[in-house]
């Protein structure tokens, strides 16, 4: 991901997204940037053209909605946008008793992380396959590891993204494509305003992190302190995992 690629960012003005924007302009990295609202793209845009010199589109487009994934492509082609870098950050968690939830936004959330983003990566791969190459990341979830009650489809949305995104980092290294999936968890609040609690990384942390796993080619990142929790995690199994982990999950996954 040197200096003069581009990097198309879903979910650009998101803690992560934005993080992933700020770190790869620095990098030198052209920026298109893709959200609902196309105000915090725009701003975050000016200030990184101006702070890195890099070249920052805006893109303002619902990715939940069905097609969603077939128009910012065709967008992205009418702007003569070739994408060398793909970061998935778009969308938020959804908690909530499964018999209660709000069904809209259960569905916009499937559509989000399950349907138009399996369209983005085919969509994006294959132009990347004929380009000779390119990076893809993906943000999941540590909810993607076990079936998390509270969580319940949001919890198994993420582990369609993990499963996918391991699974096409194998296929797709044929095509000198190289994936990662960054298994989230609940990070410090912001930029230095909260108190570091010792156990939590910050985003740019978790963000530095991924980026230099990606630079290595490194599956599944699971940030710093977390990784042996969750690997242990991914080892075990039985009737005791949902009720630890909807107790995990209550302690440490960001509601929004
Ligand atoms: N933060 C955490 O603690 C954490 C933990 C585990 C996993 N994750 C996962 O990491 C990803 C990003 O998290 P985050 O903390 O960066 O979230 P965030 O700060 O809420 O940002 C979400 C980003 O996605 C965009 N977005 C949301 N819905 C969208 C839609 N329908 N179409 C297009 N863009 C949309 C938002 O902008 P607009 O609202 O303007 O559309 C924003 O840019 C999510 O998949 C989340 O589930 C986060």
């Amino acid at each position: 991901m040197e200096a003069g690629r581009t990097a198309l960012i879903l979910g650009g003005s998101g803690r992560l997204g934005s993080e992933f924007a700020r770190q790869l302009a620095a990098r030198g990295v052209h920026l298109c940037l893709v959200a609902r609202r196309f105000a915090p793209l725009q701003d975050l845009g000016q200030a990184l053209q101006q702070t890195c010199g890099v070249r920052v589109e805006a893109l303002a487009i619902d990715l939940a909605q069905p097609g969603a994934a077939d128009d910012l492509y065709a967008e992205t082609r009418l702007r003569g946008l070739t994408v060398d870098v793909l970061i998935h950050a778009a969308g938020r968690s959804l908690a909530g008793d499964f018999l209660d939830i709000d069904e809209r936004q259960e569905e916009r959330m499937l559509q989000l992380q399950v349907i138009e983003m399996t369209r983005c990566l085919r969509r994006y791969g294959r132009d990347m396959a004929e380009q000779g190459g390119g990076h893809i990341l993906l943000v999941s979830s540590v909810a993607a590891f076990q079936a998390t009650p509270g969580w319940a489809s949001y919890a198994a949305a993420k582990s369609y993204v993990q499963s996918l995104g391991e699974a096409l980092a194998y296929e797709l290294r044929a095509q000198q494509i190289v994936l990662s999936v960054l298994a989230a968890g609940a990070m410090q609040q912001s930029r230095g305003l909260m108190p570091p609690k010792r156990t939590l990384f910050s985003v740019e942390e978790v963000v530095q992190q991924s980026l230099l796993s990606l630079d290595k080619g490194i599956t599944v990142i699971v940030p710093g302190k977390r990784r042996a929790g969750e690997l242990a995690r991914r080892l075990v199994s039985g009737r005791l995992m949902p009720a630890m982990a909807q107790l995990l999950a209550k302690s440490t996954v960001t509601r929004h």
